[in-house]
């Protein structure tokens, strides 16, 4: 065991697929890696302790909103027969939660990789995930595993549920300005949400579809460079997410913004029902403009991603 281990995982960004690839549809997914989750345990003579922006306390004491991640760090202590093992872990992260940029996952992805460092066990990327998928499991009833898949990858992913994800490049010489309402939307609602749709809503299953086509106009059109096509077949799958009624007014408004002032398209990221939005620019100088106005205009927060940087970085 060393005396301290660090884990780090990132945000992450669903460019194309949420919702469809919980049934089967491919999805796109970025890294943020410069938006972290760091996890440090450390030795400590008695006590299993965590210290995080939720809770500060025993192990066993974690309140319910805690059990998520209570039942990983007892499923990794059992896993490597360390229950007893005294620790003492805190937990930081820059991403914000509930807004669909993927905190609980990258919170997994950190915990896994600072417990296997801290006891010298080696990990393999396939036990990493299915690890994450043990708080992810509690926390969003059915998750595609998409979100642990790119909290693991230092690469952007094309990601099919039940498959290994694969890498893609991207050759846009485009930015994405990603837009946080403020506004908190459980995943795990709106996932039961689309489920309600399916079975009442006639549009919903074409709806489904359609996203999925768009996930595979889009893979090509990330490594050709077509900016325009790429931004409007953004736009088209938010209309189909707000089909399936995971959007919300304020991801409305701030999308309309966007494209009002020269974004090549905008769509909802992530569960929806609040959370982010996404929007395309082939310029930095009309991503800056446009992430102030949406600033100026009920964003809470904004960061600017140039495409070409994502084939290269990660934590
Ligand atoms: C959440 O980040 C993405 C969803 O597609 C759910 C999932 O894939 O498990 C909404």
């Amino acid at each position: 065991m060393l005396k301290s281990a660090t884990g780090q995982s990132h945000a992450k960004i669903i460019f194309w697929g949420e919702h469809s690839v919980v049934y089967g549809q491919p999805a796109i997914c970025f890294p943020i890696s410069e938006i972290k989750t760091t996890v440090v345990i450390e030795q400590t003579p008695t006590g299993q302790h965590i210290q995080s922006r939720y809770f500060n306390g025993s192990l066993t004491q974690m309140p319910e909103s805690q059990t998520g991640i209570q039942l990983l760090i007892n499923t990794i202590l059992t896993l490597l027969d360390e229950e007893h093992t005294p620790f003492q872990m805190k937990i930081s992260s820059a991403i914000p939660a509930e807004r669909g940029m993927g905190s609980s996952a990258a919170t997994a992805i950190a915990i896994i990789r600072a417990f296997y460092h801290f006891f010298q066990h080696p990990l393999t990327h396939a036990e990493l995930l299915r690890l994450a998928d043990v708080s992810e499991q509690y926390i969003h009833g059915n998750p595609s595993g998409l979100d642990a898949a790119t909290a693991g990858s230092r690469v952007p992913i094309w990601f099919i549920r039940g498959r290994r994800p694969q890498a893609i490049p991207i050759n846009q010489k485009a930015y994405l300005i990603i837009a946080d309402t403020g506004i908190m939307g459980q995943t795990g609602l709106a996932v039961q949400h689309v489920k309600k749709q399916l079975a009442e809503n006639p549009q919903a299953q074409p709806a489904i579809e359609k996203l999925g086509a768009n996930a595979k106009a889009a893979r090509t059109l990330l490594a050709d460079g077509n900016t325009p096509k790429l931004g409007a077949i953004m736009t088209n799958s938010h209309h189909l997410l707000q089909t399936l009624g995971v959007s919300h007014p304020a991801l409305d408004k701030l999308a309309g913004l966007a494209l009002s002032h020269g974004a090549l398209g905008a769509k909802l990221t992530g569960g929806g029902m609040g959370g982010c939005l996404i929007a395309l620019t082939d310029t930095s100088e009309k991503a800056k403009k446009i992430a102030s106005l949406l600033e100026q205009n009920g964003a809470v927060q904004t960061w600017i991603e140039p495409l070409a940087r994502m084939n290269h970085k990660g934590v």
